[in-house]
């Protein structure tokens, strides 16, 4: 069998198993549904990173870690017609724009990033009768980052931006101590000449009934899509266990 027949004879074994738990009809290969998904990236990023990767429109950005997306593991763009419309968020406007800024184009009053992730991600999570409507989906959110409270947290733990470095090891024990589960780091890697990486995102995983779980694929699973994290030239990449990191306070670089 070929990996993509394989996958799709698994699929198959999962949705009969769905099926026949809730009915007895004969299952039939337009019941796989072409947007499965199974757990959810909740991507926080550090908007000083950010704007280090690309400087075009960045002012003042946020000292917090602000809301990147929230995204459905193996599915995008899963309703082209479904179309972002700003109403919609209208009661949360204020909220967005604090914690879901887009750190890019602060001086602008711009929605294209809040379509962007409802397009690609929204449509997916949308699927799930909690984030069936974009008020759903980015109420929810906010809750969630509530919620997480990533901010507390690593203030609490003492990790705070700094002109020194941390151990990339340290700072993921502490966050899976505090969630008890594996977050995934992402860094910006050494620039050339340099031994340290930038700390630019930190991911928590949630099931779809929205309970933590660890971001790590369990043995066996493939990757999933990996593909929004790339701002101008630079890249965000998993962060090396290894190398000193940097949590930069200002967006010059050191020295
Ligand atoms: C896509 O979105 C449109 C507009 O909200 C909706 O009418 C339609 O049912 C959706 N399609 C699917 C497959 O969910
Ligand atoms: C956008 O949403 C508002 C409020 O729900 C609604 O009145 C309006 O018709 C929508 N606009 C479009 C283009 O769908
Ligand atoms: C920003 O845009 C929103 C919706 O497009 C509008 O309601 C609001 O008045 C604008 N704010 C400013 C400061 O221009
Ligand atoms: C998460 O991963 C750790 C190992 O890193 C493992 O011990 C734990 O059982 C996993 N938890 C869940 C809920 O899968
Ligand atoms: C992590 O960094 C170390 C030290 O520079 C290097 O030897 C190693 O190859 C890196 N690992 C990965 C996965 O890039």
């Amino acid at each position: 069998m070929k990996p993509a027949e394989l996958h799709y004879w698994i699929l198959g074994c999962f949705s009969m198993a769905l099926c026949c738990r809730y009915t007895s009809d004969s299952f039939t290969l337009s019941d796989i549904h072409p947007h499965h998904w199974n757990k959810l990236y909740f991507a926080h990023h550090w908007p000083v990173t950010v704007c280090k990767m690309n400087a075009n429109d960045c002012h003042d950005p946020p000292m917090y870690w602000t809301i990147h997306g929230l995204w459905p593991d193996r599915a995008e763009d899963c309703n082209r017609t479904w179309h972002f419309n700003v109403s919609e968020i209208k009661d949360l406007i204020l909220d967005m724009r604090h914690y879901w800024p887009d750190v890019l184009h602060s001086s602008q009053n711009r929605t294209q990033f809040w379509k962007h992730e409802w397009d690609k991600h929204g449509t997916c999570a949308a699927t799930l009768e909690v984030f069936n409507s974009q008020k759903k989906y980015f109420g929810k959110a906010l809750e969630l980052y509530q919620h997480v409270d990533l901010n507390g947290h690593l203030l609490k733990a003492g990790i705070k931006p700094s002109s020194s470095y941390y151990k990339m090891t340290a700072i993921k024990e502490s966050l899976r101590e505090f969630y008890g589960v594996t977050p995934k780091i992402q860094c910006l890697p050494p620039e050339e000449g340099e031994k340290a990486q930038t700390i630019g995102q930190i991911e928590i995983c949630f099931t779809k009934e929205l309970q933590l779980v660890n971001c790590t694929e369990r043995e066996g699973e493939s990757n999933p899509i990996q593909a929004h994290f790339k701002f101008g030239t630079s890249e965000l990449s998993v962060c090396n266990d290894s190398l000193p990191t940097y949590y930069p306070s200002e967006l010059q670089d050191r020295k």
